[in-house]
């Protein structure tokens, strides 16, 4: 397969939340499109699982890390230029999303999910724009935002709808400031998506299978696409963005949700 305007070979990447659902989709279609990519989880063992299952043409490596620690930014970078000896794309998919209405809500969940959200996603773009202004041969930045950057889609989620409205609107400002130096900053706002993530809570919560799939089914009829997404619907769009086909692009939100926030 020729990947055309959206080959990245010879580009080197870091995904956070790389090590399962839209993250791992992503590495896998970055590695196919030839990119190496540094597979940045806070289950570094699960990460490391992971790279070893992926096919090239790109290299891809792993590292523990938690986003939400204040350094980070600059581990993140000094790996992917030991292994790559550049940071071209960064991919901010690390994210959270604990569900509890905000009457029950303790402070230190909101402020984890502030943190990792968007002060870890922040702070990330930070140190790699810095070594993307050095380098002086532009770079890519992608922001995992969410449908709930828009709109809120459930109870239970004001915290995470907080970290994700806050996404956008740095997206939006760092693009501004980084256009300048040839940077691209852009976010997917993704819809529902079935991930290891998403269905947790549904397998802790109790329900019997057919309860569950009563419950999905409501969903998807709701959905104009009919379908629940897959990681690989993200993973696309984000290696549209992380190539050339998107140079002039920047400061966008790109909504990839089946239609749900049309209705
Ligand atoms: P997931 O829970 O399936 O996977 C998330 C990955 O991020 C895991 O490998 C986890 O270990 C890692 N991670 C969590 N906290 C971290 C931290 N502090 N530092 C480094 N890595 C960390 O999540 P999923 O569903 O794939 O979501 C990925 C992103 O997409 C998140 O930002 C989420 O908010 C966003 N999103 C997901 C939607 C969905 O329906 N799945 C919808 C809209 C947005």
């Amino acid at each position: 397969m020729t990947w055309g305007p959206f080959d990245l070979s010879g580009k080197a990447a870091i995904v956070t939340g790389g090590a399962m659902g839209i993250g791992f989709g992503i590495v896998t279609r970055f590695v196919e499109a030839g990119a190496n990519v540094l597979v940045a989880d806070l289950d570094g063992a699960l990460a490391a699982r992971k790279v070893a299952e992926l096919e090239g043409p790109g290299k891809a490596v792993s590292m523990a890390i938690d986003v939400a620690a204040p350094e980070a930014g600059d581990r993140l970078v000094g790996e992917c230029v030991g292994y790559f000896g550049s940071v071209d794309i960064l991919v901010n998919n690390a994210g959270i999303y604990p569900m509890t209405p905000m009457l029950a809500l303790t402070r230190e969940t909101w402020q984890r999910v502030i943190d990792v959200n968007l002060t870890g996603l922040a702070f990330v773009s930070k140190a790699v724009a810095t070594r993307m202004v050095e380098q002086a041969t532009g770079g890519k930045i992608i922001n995992i935002a969410s449908i709930d950057s828009l709109h809120p889609s459930m109870v239970g989620l004001a915290a995470y709808d907080s970290s994700k409205g806050g996404v956008l609107m740095f997206t939006r400002s760092f693009a501004l400031e980084m256009a300048p130096h040839g940077v691209n900053v852009n976010a997917i706002a993704p819809g529902a998506i079935a991930t290891e993530g998403t269905a947790a809570p549904l397998r802790g919560s109790g329900m019997t299978e057919a309860q569950m799939k009563a419950m999905m089914d409501q969903f998807v009829a709701g959905v104009p696409l009919k379908r629940m997404g897959e990681p690989d619907d993200i993973a696309t769009v984000a290696v549209f963005l992380a190539s050339p086909a998107s140079d002039y692009m920047t400061g966008d939100i790109m909504v990839v949700d089946g239609g749900v926030l049309l209705g």
